[in-house]
């Protein structure tokens, strides 16, 4: 881990804030994550998880503060140019495109052309179907038929096309928010196992769960809001559950 310190970090924010008319939803925000890391970012509802990997993906744009990757200040305007500069997001309700396939999904927007009677360019089908095939199966992802559409897939199936995206892209970022919430618990054991995956690969992850067991299984630093700010963070082996929770609920419930 000292290693790694040293490194730059894959996503570094600096006083990262948003607005919603009154409400400061996240409010002067700090936070980095380094290569090979896992960071579950965790806190009550409406604490302004959500908004913050948004404004790290392109969805919103901050109202202050920075956004650097890999040293490099950044400011996206969309999440599509945010993925282009390899920032995956998985949202609680899916980036992909529900009537495309796998394959067609782990190549949107990115798909390869081919000649074809010499001038007219066309999608490279075959080149894609044999490298989702493969990235798939480099991460033990078993999608039998890759034609189906991704709405008649089990939720796991879709996350697991998702991180395979992730993957083949080399993505420099993996941003998860409630990735196990709509998932069956062989599911979400597939997913987590994913998570340590990705790492292996050296991708490095932020994971929003309000499951405090899943952060516990992958994560290797926590980071915990309350009301728009950040309140603590540690690294996992040096907290517990009860005090995750006191922090994500504040002093409330030792004060009465
Ligand atoms: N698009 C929006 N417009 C207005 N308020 C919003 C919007 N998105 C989130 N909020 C508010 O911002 C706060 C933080 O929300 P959110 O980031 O979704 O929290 P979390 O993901 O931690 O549950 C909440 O009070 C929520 O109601
Ligand atoms: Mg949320």
């Amino acid at each position: 881990m000292d290693e790694q310190r040293r490194e730059h970090p894959a996503l570094q924010v600096v006083g990262l804030t948003k607005r919603f008319g009154g409400l400061t939803a996240v409010d002067n925000v700090d936070m980095e994550v380094y290569p090979g890391e896992v960071v579950g970012l965790i806190g009550d509802n409406g604490a302004g998880k959500s908004t913050l990997i948004k404004m790290i993906s392109g969805v919103y744009r901050p109202d202050g503060g920075k956004i650097f990757l890999e040293g490099q200040e950044t400011t996206f305007v969309s999440p599509l140019e945010a993925r282009r500069l390899g920032v995956e997001t998985i949202y609680q309700d899916l980036a992909l495109c529900e009537n495309l396939d796998a394959t067609a999904n782990i190549f949107l927007g990115r798909e390869p052309m081919r000649r074809s009677l010499g001038l007219l360019k066309a999608v490279d089908r075959k080149h894609m179907l044999a490298e989702s095939r493969s990235v798939l199966d480099r991460l033990d992802i078993h999608i039998p038929d890759l034609s189906r559409p991704i709405r008649e897939m089990s939720g796991g199936q879709r996350q697991a096309v998702a991180i395979a995206r992730a993957v083949y892209w080399n993505a420099r970022l993996m941003i998860m928010d409630e990735p196990t919430a709509a998932l069956g618990v062989p599911e979400q054991r597939k997913v987590l196992h994913l998570v340590h995956t990705l790492r292996e690969q050296n991708v490095p992850v932020i994971i929003i769960s309000h499951n405090l067991q899943d952060v516990f299984a992958v994560a290797d630093r926590v980071v915990v809001m309350r009301r728009g700010k950040k309140v603590a963070e540690r690294p996992i082996q040096e907290t517990t559950m009860d005090e995750l929770v006191s922090l994500m609920v504040g002093g409330s419930l030792l004060e009465e």
